[in-house]
């Protein structure tokens, strides 16, 4: 078989990364450089600071992905970029650093939507999984419930209708005082709290039985904390973390599991940020194991934003044929699926 290696690069929100991804597959080498240090002051992401830090950084984080996997710019078979969702400033940095390699050297050009990028992520470790399968894409921007027909090709059958998961793990954790980012601290401090200590909310969208919500689960929460601090009782931070938790890994479990029942495929694989979450896999593990239903998830590094994951659909789109021109752009509300 001809070998194909992707560049891939990825720039949509605070991480530069660049990766090169053999076959498909196989990632020779994924460099990811985090913001997060210089955005935590600020409780959240600043675009400027993140479009700033992309410009610095993105020359040689393609640099070293190129030289820990050994290759050269002349390897390479095509160069994939995330073109969207995400920020405009942020995206258009990886984007104008991949047309321009591109026409430096002739090497076909391929944009990636970044939610096709997260849902790929799942090839990377799991050679035998192939579509259809159900996908739980769950970040800091999405939470969508998607069927993914063949490579490529998605019908969102659940989406939420307001907050994100990931928005709802870093919310809540800036109210109980643990910092940005919410996710991973959540985790954390819930392992030393009691899921029951408090009942939360667990939302369910009348008529849609795949959306989420998670406005209702942050606003009970805040609710909660400002009773406590009104009666003068003490909050026991572990347990709001895990009560809180509990719920939202609940509400992505049944409904995820519903939907797999529906669609009949047998495959469920889980992805973006929030899918890194240990109480989440566990659930997972534990309800497709009950339902005798294949579960898939990446390592938590393919989980949140990285380039390897961009690498594996941009390999796909290359194979079907698709080819971007120097006239691509950012496209901050790209819809998964759509191409432009
Ligand atoms: O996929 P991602 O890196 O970026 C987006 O495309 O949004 O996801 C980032 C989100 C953040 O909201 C972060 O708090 C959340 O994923 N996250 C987690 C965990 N690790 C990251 N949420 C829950 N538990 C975690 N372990
Ligand atoms: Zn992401």
């Amino acid at each position: 078989m001809e070998e194909i290696l992707i560049l891939a690069v990825e720039s949509s929100c605070d991480e530069t990364a660049a990766a090169v991804v053999r076959n498909g597959r196989e990632v020779l080498s994924n460099v990811i450089y985090s913001q997060i240090a210089l955005h935590t002051e600020f409780g959240g992401v600043v675009p400027e600071i993140a479009s700033r830090k992309h410009i610095e950084k993105i020359n040689q984080v393609i640099g070293q992905a190129l030289a820990e996997a050994g290759a050269g710019l002349k390897d390479m078979t095509a160069i994939a970029v995330t073109y969207g969702p995400g920020l405009v400033g942020a995206l258009l940095v990886g984007v104008s650093a991949a047309k321009a390699i591109s026409f430096a050297t002739g090497i076909p050009l391929v944009g990636v939507h970044h939610i096709e990028g997260h849902i790929s992520a799942n090839f990377i470790e799991n050679k035998e999984l192939e579509p259809p399968f159900v996908c739980l894409v769950v970040s800091g921007g999405h939470s969508h419930l998607v069927v993914v027909k063949d490579y490529g090709e998605y019908e969102i059958i659940g989406r939420t209708r307001d907050d994100a998961a990931g928005e709802a793990f870093d919310k809540v954790a800036r109210a109980i005082g643990l910092g940005y980012p919410g996710g991973p601290k959540i985790d954390r401090v819930s392992k030393e709290g009691n899921p029951e200590a408090i009942h939360f909310p667990r939302a369910r969208v009348a008529g849609s039985p795949y959306d989420f919500s998670f406005s209702g689960l942050k606003s009970a929460v805040l609710n909660y904390l400002n009773s406590c601090e009104m009666k003068g009782e003490p909050v026991n931070t572990a347990d709001v973390a895990a009560s809180f938790q509990k719920s939202v890994v609940d509400v992505l479990v049944e409904h995820s599991i519903e939907a797999v029942k529906e669609y009949g495929y047998g495959k469920f694989a889980i992805a973006g940020g929030v899918a890194s979450n240990s109480a989440l896999r566990g659930a997972f593990e534990q309800a497709c194991a009950e339902n005798q239903i294949a579960f898939y998830h990446p390592s938590p590094v393919f989980c949140t934003d990285n380039a390897a994951m961009i690498g594996v659909a941009g390999y796909y789109e290359y194979r079907k044929g698709i080819r971007h021109g120097y006239d691509l752009n950012a496209v901050p509300n790209l819809k998964l699926g759509e191409r432009i």
